[in-house]
């Protein structure tokens, strides 16, 4: 057995899994949107979506509308996308370019920084009070080109939210190259936790992922544990083609998948310079949006990169059919929890996090 064992490895201890309650209760989902979803680090965009001042897109994070903006100086903001004076929801559109923000209610009009502009029906100046009247905004940062947000203020800044993470991803020089090609969305019927679960062991693979498992060599996989992030990768078979791409003479001639802290998985593939983004977003405690964001090099795609993302999309399918399996058992009376083999690990990792943010106590879980 070459992924590594870590951890749970041991015999004379019976490790089991968060106890499936927590992913059939729509009360662990509210404390969850507030203590976990409200509280990290959250991948919005990549930076190639608003390239120009003016240009914007909307987004949901833990059940927030959000409003990402680049300004006319060049700054990028991130706002709650809520009008201040009566709450509508101020941007309608996904994405788009603006000179100024216009609410549709009564007219509030505002500056790409956040300020207010005109507020037509308050005709005396003097009853706002300006910074009251402003957009709320959110911290931003962006790294990698990627766009990430938190609505903590008090959270740690993104760089040192994740170890070595955005290190380790400089060693891949195309992803500089590479700009967002689609997103692609699915509503899967299981917990949000349910498919990190699943994306955090390789036990699966062999069972489950039969083109994975002839491309990737399993026998040199490996997962590790790092801080509040953990990765997975192998190299390809000898010789192996995929569709038109030779895979062993490829530019990325491994597999790497990463996974975030709490709910983004990364993974880059064997072939052209690629990156693709997974996210889980909780739409109840049992309905989960899956949002599967593309980057490719090209706006047209090469043979190459449409084979590559045919064989990414096969995987994600074949993942999908199993937590939506999963989550019909979680709601038996037949077992609480399940057990850990020894190159589940990784999934422990996120379990024992789930844990600790929660505030629940390992014996009472
Ligand atoms: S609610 Fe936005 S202008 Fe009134
Ligand atoms: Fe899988």
């Amino acid at each position: 057995m070459s992924i590594q064992e870590a951890k749970v490895g041991s015999t004379t201890r019976e490790v089991k899994t968060l106890p499936y309650r927590l992913y059939t209760d729509p009360e662990v989902l509210l404390a969850e949107q507030e203590k976990i979803f409200a509280r990290s680090w959250q991948f919005v965009g990549h930076i190639s979506q608003v390239e120009n001042p003016g240009d914007f897109f909307t987004c949901d994070v833990a059940g927030e509308p959000i409003l990402v903006v680049r300004g006319r100086e060049g700054t990028l903001r991130a706002f709650y996308n809520v009008c201040p004076h009566r709450a509508t929801k101020l941007e309608k559109n996904a994405e788009g370019n603006k000179k100024i923000l216009q609410c549709g209610y009564h007219g509030w009009t505002f500056q790409l920084d956040g300020s207010l502009n005109k507020a037509p029906n308050f005709k005396n100046g003097e009853q706002l009070c300006a910074a009251e009247a402003c957009l709320r905004q959110v911290r931003l940062e962006v790294q990698a080109s990627l766009i990430f947000v938190n609505l903590d203020d008090d959270a740690v800044p993104l760089a040192a939210s994740y170890g070595d993470f955005f290190a380790d991803l400089a060693a891949f020089p195309f992803l500089g190259e590479l700009k967002k090609y689609s997103v692609n969305t699915r509503v899967i019927k299981s917990n949000w936790k349910a498919f990190i679960d699943n994306y955090l062991e390789c036990d699966h693979c062999p069972i489950a992922h039969p083109g994975f498992t002839a491309t990737l060599d399993l026998t040199k996989y490996q997962i590790i544990q790092c801080e509040n992030y953990s990765v997975q990768g192998t190299v390809v078979k000898p010789d192996k083609q995929l569709g038109s791409v030779e895979l062993n003479k490829a530019e990325m001639q491994g597999g790497r998948f990463y996974w975030l802290w709490p709910n983004l998985m990364l993974t880059i593939y064997p072939g052209p310079g690629n990156m693709s983004l997974i996210q889980m977003v909780p739409i109840d405690h049992e309905t989960t949006l899956g949002v599967y964001t593309y980057l490719f090099r090209h706006d047209e795609l090469t043979q190459e990169e449409k084979d590559l993302m045919a064989f990414t999309e096969q995987v994600r399918v074949e993942d999908v059919e199993l937590v939506e399996l999963e989550q019909i058992g979680f709601k038996s009376r037949a077992f609480q929890k399940g057990k850990f083999s020894a190159t589940e690990h990784a999934v422990l990792q996120f379990h024992e996090m789930v844990l600790k943010t929660l505030g629940i106590e390992e014996a009472q879980a």
